[in-house]
């Protein structure tokens, strides 16, 4: 029983092994992303306010001595030496490792390394910043630079523009490079204690949701136990409704044939009974008959052949080798034999092979339908349809006769009788009628695959 199966997606015992391993995860890549977004944010606010105050610096102390480069590419040396004076004096001269004076043109005004004084040196992205008048800062933990000498210091790298106090033109850039030994120091320190308040935290928060998943696990487990019994109790009575549902089919096959056996002896007892007394009844009246005995013969030939049709109705012939268009011919046949009327068949050549018990169903159907067309709408055409779609056979009787009220049967039993036998081979039975429009009788029998048949 497919339905009854448990999916085994997300067993519970997996549940809690499945969370720590998912929670460990994103505890670690957690730590490490917020611990590097925690220690560039607080790097990039140290060199932004390390440039903020080179640049006061820059505006307050060095442009007084360098605006002679507002008129020219160089200093001269009075100029040159007041700028040593200043740097030397200066709130920043322990920290500035290397500084350098730049001439809007890339000429070196001003180099702490007198070598470079005077030379134009290759444009950097600091220089071209400073000059289109932004404040440059990085910072580097492995600075290497041609001043510096030591190679691996970390240093704050900063271009700052310097402006002409008559119009505020850019008239050269002050370089510096100042030693961020401390600087890294507490970057590092600030990425561990990120790292172990994050973590935890997060650990904090992972035990507090542990609790509940275990709990909810613990739950999921004894709400599958239950379900579980439920589901083999359902599974029992599934079973037990099968075999019932199969019982009551072949009890229902069982009666129809007992039916058939009985209608058989019911027929040959009329036969070999009544109608041999009458024949013997007939015989003995003799030849000479005068007008009364004439009567009396007419009644008995009357009744004999009365009996007959009887007999004739009730015994099933044997079906086995007919197919299912062969009845349907066969009736319609002896219909129009009997009463004089033609029945029109409407009948496709590639009908599927019914059940034994099928076939005895259809025939009765026909049998009954096209009786009841001869009794009640006597004259009327008459059609018989079959047809298979999918896997269901639809066999129709219709004829044009005077209808009736499908919801009033009277005391007929044919109707109610056909109903329950096809009923009882899953099938259904479908009237369509009104008074003065003719009546349809259809019924719709499930075609077995060869392996179903009995
Ligand atoms: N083709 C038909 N045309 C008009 N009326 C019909 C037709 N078939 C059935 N009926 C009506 O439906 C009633 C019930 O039909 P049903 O076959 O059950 O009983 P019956 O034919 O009267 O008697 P029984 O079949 O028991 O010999 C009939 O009495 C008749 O009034
Ligand atoms: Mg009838």
């Amino acid at each position: 029983m497919q339905y009854l199966k448990r999916p085994s997606l997300f067993p519970p015992e997996g549940l809690m092994a499945r969370f720590l391993l998912m929670a460990g995860g994103v505890l670690i890549v957690g730590m490490l992303v917020i611990g590097f977004w925690v220690t560039s944010k607080i790097e990039e606010g140290v060199t932004n306010s390390a440039g903020v105050i080179t640049a006061l610096y820059v505006d307050a102390v060095l442009s007084p001595v360098v605006q002679e480069l507002a008129l020219g590419d160089q200093l001269s040396p009075r100029n040159l030496e007041a700028l040593e004076r200043v740097l030397r004096r200066g709130a920043l001269r322990d920290q500035i490792s290397v500084f350098k004076l730049w001439t809007p043109g890339g000429k070196v005004a001003y180099s702490d390394n007198p070598a470079l004084m005077g030379r134009v040196l290759g444009s950097s992205p600091g220089l071209e910043d400073a000059l289109s008048g932004s404040v440059h800062t990085r910072f580097d933990r492995t600075f290497h630079t041609e001043n510096v000498g030591a190679a691996g210091v970390p240093l704050l790298e900063v271009y700052s523009p310097v402006r002409s106090v008559v119009d505020g033109q850019i008239i050269g850039v002050a370089e510096f490079y100042t030693t961020a030994q401390g600087l890294a120091g507490d970057l590092a320190a600030a990425r561990i204690q990120s790292w172990v308040v994050v973590g935890l935290v997060s650990l904090a928060m992972s035990l507090a949701l542990s609790l509940v998943v275990a709990g909810g696990s613990r739950t999921i487990k004894r709400q599958r136990r239950s379900l579980d019994a439920q589901l083999a109790e359902l599974s029992v009575l599934a079973q037990n409704n099968a075999g019932l549902a199969q019982r009551v089919e072949q009890a229902n096959h069982r009666i129809a044939s007992l039916n058939e056996d009985n209608l058989r002896r019911i027929s040959a007892d009329l036969h070999d009974g009544p109608v041999q007394q009458l024949a013997f009844a007939a015989l003995r009246l003799g030849k000479s008959e005068n007008e009364r005995q004439q009567q009396v013969r007419r009644a008995i030939d009357e009744a004999m052949q009365e009996i007959r049709d009887i007999c004739s109705g009730l015994a099933l012939p044997d079906l086995d080798d007919w197919s299912v268009t062969i009845i349907a011919k066969r009736l319609a046949a002896a219909q129009g034999a009997r009463t004089g009327s033609k029945v029109a068949l409407d009948i496709p050549s590639d009908l599927p092979t019914m059940t034994p018990a099928a076939k005895i169903c259809i025939y009765r159907f026909l049998q009954e339908a096209l009786n009841n067309c001869a009794k009640h709408a006597p004259g009327a055409e008459q059609r018989v349809s079959i047809e298979a779609k999918a896997d269901i056979l639809g066999v129709s009787v219709s004829d044009d006769g005077p209808g009736f009220d499908r919801h009033n049967l009277g005391d007929g039993l044919g109707l109610v009788g056909l109903r329950e036998r096809i009923a009882g081979l899953k099938g259904h039975l479908r009237i369509d009628t009104e008074h003065g429009a003719g009546t349809t009788l259809s019924m719709h029998l499930p075609i077995l695959a060869e392996g179903q048949m009995t």
